[in-house]
């Protein structure tokens, strides 16, 4: 049955093209360290961090299509936002510089205080200065997309021929795009030998997780897909997991179920941005242990969720789980200060 159903996955995929700037297949790795210090289950990490142009990261996988689109429409400006240290925007300059586009960002002020003194200029602050991209400084509003469409607009008058991003790269397009990402762990884990129980990763702004939920029905039916909230908004978090998932769905003509649909609340800290100690204790353990190089935002929250449901029991000894780091490394130079190292 794998076989077949992967096949016919890889065939609804290949109806939107990817630019080929992700290097893919990202590796599928042990973590034997990591799993022999929690006393199990056997942990895999999956490198979304490694996916290539401009330090990588889940968002590339997302770009990798939606881009596609942007050229096909003719567009010569890529319009994008977050906050600082934002690693979506960053991989958008990034893109952008690598195809020979401008690339317009609007970066929110507000939505934390800055938590370190380099948190303004460090990490992926610098990098979207090194790419080449324009910043524009707004405030947060707590809406996330408000301010990238105004500067879509407003570059639209001036005659550009802008393509708009959404903030995270998340839309039913991008959660289509991380869906591959389901099939690449069914043909590696095939070929390694196992079958994950699980694949655990931070959810934010909702189309990883809802491209993992749609692609592991198709692929593999019997893994959990656990999304670990980092945005200290589960609910919301799940509902627009859910949105994603049902348009990527109907893309594809594939069959998506609410019950697949699983957000974990309580790892995210104080607040969007600020770590904790789990965060700190999970990036330090990852760091020392496997070479793993997390954030404090994201991957390493993601971990420290991991960590603290490995240690509540929820799987057993013999179980694979499957850890899917998705980037955000550049942030950890603007956290420096915050790690007390
Ligand atoms: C490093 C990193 N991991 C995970 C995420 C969350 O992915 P998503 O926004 O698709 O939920 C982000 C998004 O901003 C990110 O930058």
């Amino acid at each position: 049955m794998e076989v077949t159903a992967i096949k016919d996955f890889e065939a609804r995929l290949a109806r939107f093209p990817r630019l080929g700037l992700a290097r893919l297949p990202t590796p599928l790795e042990p973590l034997e360290r990591l799993t022999q210090a929690l006393g199990g289950p056997r942990l895999w990490v999956k490198r979304e961090d490694m996916t290539g142009n401009g330090f990588g990261g889940n968002k590339l996988r997302k770009l990798d299509v939606l881009l596609q689109e942007a050229l096909r429409q003719g567009a010569d400006t890529l319009v994008s936002g977050g906050v600082v240290q934002s690693n979506s925007q960053r991989q958008v300059a990034a893109a952008a510089a690598k195809l020979g586009l401008d690339c317009h960002l609007a970066v929110y002020h507000g939505r934390l205080s800055p938590p370190t003194p380099e948190y303004e200029r460090s990490g992926n602050a610098l990098l979207n200065r090194l790419f080449g991209a324009t910043l524009h400084d707004v405030p947060w509003t707590g809406d996330r997309n408000a301010a990238i469409e105004a500067l879509c607009a407003e570059l639209q008058a001036q005659g550009r021929r802008p393509y708009l991003v959404p903030y995270g790269a998340s839309n039913a397009l991008g959660a289509v795009a991380y869906a591959a990402t389901a099939l690449e762990i069914a043909v590696q884990a095939g070929e390694l030998g196992f079958h994950p129980a699980a694949i655990v990763h931070c959810s934010g702004s909702a189309a990883t997780q809802a491209g993992l939920v749609v692609g592991a029905r198709a692929c593999l039916p019997q893994t959990r897909i656990v999304g670990i909230d980092i945005d200290a908004e589960p609910e919301r978090v799940r509902a627009d997991v859910l949105r994603y998932a049902e348009g990527a769905a109907e893309l594809l003509q594939t069959p998506f179920s609410e019950a697949d649909v699983e957000v974990v609340a309580g790892h995210a800290g104080p607040a969007y941005g600020v770590p904790h100690e789990a965060t700190i204790e999970a990036i330090k353990l990852a760091g020392r242990l496997e070479a793993l190089v997390l954030d404090p935002v994201y991957s390493g929250k993601g971990l420290a969720g991991l960590i603290a449901l490995v240690r509540a029991g929820r799987w057993r000894r013999d179980d694979d789980v499957v850890f899917l780091h998705t980037g955000g490394s550049p942030a950890l130079f603007a956290y420096q200060s915050a790690l007390d190292i």
